[in-house]
């Protein structure tokens, strides 16, 4: 049997760091400063400037940070907030947790981001502009749409210049999930320049969570802005509502970045680049090792994308066995995500279907995550591409054709059908 791949390696990237890890630490029992002070401002002030925004303010989370930043930037309790279903759950938490409704919005095929194209007909055809106040209400529910949330998934920016003219004109504000996406490069057409991802909504959400592309040694999170009041309300939101020791504007939550994990952050920020680099090396080595293989799709980069591949997503029909077969060579792989969320248990019976959702159905029964890390050697790198080889020829290569993007045309909705029924449908399909 061979060595086990793993999925990702969070120990041996800390090693050549030990020493200045630890140094934090013990910074940090020899001030006793461990909640605030010049490790966190520094922190967010280095973040910043990677980012390209005037600030940043770290929090407990990257749930934290999407959640601070939509009542920051004022979305109400009650209103609408649109996103994709292809995400991690805490994407819609936030929405939920800062009292608005989640309406999901399909994706791209290509590059599972937000379809512009589905926003502006759920905007133009379910919508509408209010003349007197200048917001946009859905008609059914007569709830003002108040934010979109285009979520980067898995390194790779939404096309975010289409969604961003649709979020002016229909008055929405942008908050970017950028909690899988720290480096990653947008070109924008509308200003002609490539910019990083977290400056390019009213504000943006980052998660540290250990096996990001930039990681704590446990939980954190920022919010990223130009936007000077919105970024005050997050530092006001995050310590419980006050301003000052005891002054509480309002009631607030323990959502502060601690000291010793911002003092992390710092240094591996240092290396981000080389392991965003890396990472972008990984991916071109599997594209060509893959090149022959015309029955599993490999991620697409658009012109106008640097993606930092916080992970490496293929498609191919049979997913499931790929996964097994893999497994069975010790190599370790995830999904990401295999039940899109208007399907979850968690949201049975809530109105957010309220569009054809196939593109994420289809996909997330398709979708499988290779291992793809720092410091991941060409010998891992080539096992894997031998592997999925082997199991092309046992098993895809009977498969068909036309080619697999042509073939699951399956839809499982409906206009108006509950969300009961769509998901016992694509269970009973999946099955
Ligand atoms: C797309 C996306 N959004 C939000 C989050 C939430 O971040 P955290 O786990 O730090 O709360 C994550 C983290 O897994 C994520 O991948």
């Amino acid at each position: 049997m061979h060595d086990p791949i793993p999925f990702l390696d969070l120990v041996t990237p800390h090693e050549d760091m030990t020493e200045e890890l630890v140094a934090v630490f013990r910074d940090a029992l020899r001030t006793g400063r461990f909640i605030g002070g010049p490790a966190v401002e520094d922190f967010e002030s280095e973040f910043a400037t990677f980012c390209g925004t005037r600030f940043c303010v770290g929090v407990g989370s990257g749930t934290d940070a999407l959640r601070f930043a939509l009542i920051a930037a004022g979305v109400a309790p009650g209103s609408i907030v649109v996103t994709v279903p292809n995400t991690f759950i805490a994407t819609t938490e936030a929405i939920s947790q800062a009292g608005a409704q989640t309406h999901f919005i399909d994706i791209d095929e290509w590059t599972y981001t937000m379809d512009a194209k589905k926003l502006k007909e759920y905007l133009e055809t379910q919508c509408v502009i209010d003349s007197q106040t200048g917001k946009t209400i859905h008609r059914r529910s007569q709830r003002p749409v108040s934010a979109v949330i285009p979520v980067h998934l898995y390194g790779q920016t939404a096309d975010m210049d289409p969604i961003s003219m649709l979020a002016e004109h229909y008055n929405l504000v942008v908050i970017e999930d950028a909690c899988q996406a720290h480096g990653a490069m947008y070109f924008s057409r509308n200003d002609d320049r490539w910019k990083k991802a977290g400056s390019l909504g009213r504000a943006a959400a980052f998660s540290f969570y250990p096996g990001k592309n930039l990681g704590a040694c446990g939980e954190a999170g920022a919010v990223t802005t130009d936007d000077e009041e919105l970024a005050r309300k997050v530092r006001v939101l995050r310590d419980h509502g006050q301003r000052k020791k005891y002054y509480h504007d309002m009631e607030g939550y323990n959502g502060r970045l601690d000291a010793i994990q911002a003092g992390i952050l710092s240094v591996k920020l240092r290396r981000l680049p080389g392991w965003n680099e890396e990472r972008r090396q990984l991916a071109r080595c599997y594209n060509e090792l893959f090149s022959a293989q015309e029955r599993i799709i490999i991620p697409r980069e658009p012109p106008w994308s640097r993606g930092v591949y916080h992970l490496y997503v293929i498609r191919t029909q049979r997913r499931d066995e790929l996964q097994a077969f893999l497994a069975e060579r010790n190599i370790t792989t995830g999904l990401h995500y295999p039940v899109p969320l208007h399907l979850q248990k968690a949201y049975a019976g809530t109105p957010g279907l309220v569009t054809s959702l196939s593109v994420s159905e289809r996909t997330a029964a398709e979708i499988i995550s290779l291992p793809l890390f720092p410091g991941m050697t060409a010998l891992q790198q080539v096992r894997v591409a031998d592997a999925l080889k082997e199991f092309a020829t046992l098993c895809l290569d009977k498969l068909e054709k036309p080619a697999l993007a042509n073939l699951a045309t399956r839809t499982s909705w409906t206009p108006g059908m509950p969300n009961r029924r769509a998901r016992e449908r694509y269970h009973l399909a999946r099955d």
